[in-house]
């Protein structure tokens, strides 16, 4: 399955139902859950508390984020948190397991990268495991640009370490989001 742009829309995230974004995201980790009991009792319940998030703050928290369709069908999304501006951090974002390994990733962060530029934010943090299965994450970052700048254990409930990116953005380079569909 080769990707196909023509058939990509980013829909706003408080379009959708309330319980997709934690469906995306609970089909998109399922094979790490399946492999690291101390997250499978933590993770999903964050993912449930956002996805509520999301609804019942639409302006707020439902704003930054978007639900990649194809043909029409959600097969991900992306999402961030402006409030240390001029720092982003990139949020939850994930691409359902059937699509994954075809460029909807990198697509997602780098609209997301764009759309941070485009309101003035100077640089950009994200945070993804240090494990193999968030290999395709880490190679996702380094080719958006980020690098690494530190590893180590964030949340007290997960032994599962993690590697923090940066990325310095370029104040005057061409927009390409808006040439992307809306
Ligand atoms: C991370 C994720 C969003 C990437 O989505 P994707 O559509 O597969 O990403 P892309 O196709 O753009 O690929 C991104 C990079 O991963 C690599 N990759 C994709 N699938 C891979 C696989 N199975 N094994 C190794 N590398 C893989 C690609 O080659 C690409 O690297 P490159 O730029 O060096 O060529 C997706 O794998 C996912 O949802 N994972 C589970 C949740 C997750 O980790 N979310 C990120 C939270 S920090």
């Amino acid at each position: 399955m080769r990707r196909n742009d023509q058939a990509i829309a980013f829909t706003p995230l408080a379009e959708h139902e309330p319980g997709l974004v934690l469906s995306l995201l609970s089909r998109s980790y399922a094979p790490y859950l399946a492999l690291d009991p101390q997250a499978s009792r933590a993770w999903p319940a964050d993912w449930a508390a956002y996805d509520q998030e999301v609804f019942q703050r639409p302006d707020t928290v439902g704003a930054c984020g978007f639900v990649t369709c194809l043909s029409g069908e959600p097969i991900g999304f992306a999402s961030w948190d402006p409030r240390g501006r001029p720092t982003g951090i990139i949020g939850h974002n994930c691409v359902l397991p059937a699509f994954q390994g075809h460029g909807y990733g990198t697509v997602q962060i780098r609209r997301v990268l764009d759309i941070l530029r485009r309101r003035g934010f100077e640089q950009v943090r994200v945070t993804t495991g240090d494990h193999l299965f968030f290999l395709p994450a880490q190679r996702m970052y380094a080719s958006c640009g980020f690098r690494e700048i530190e590893r180590g254990c964030r949340d007290p409930r997960v032994t599962l370490a993690m590697i923090d990116y940066l990325l310095v953005l370029p104040s005057n380079v061409p927009d390409t989001a808006s040439a992307m569909h809306d």
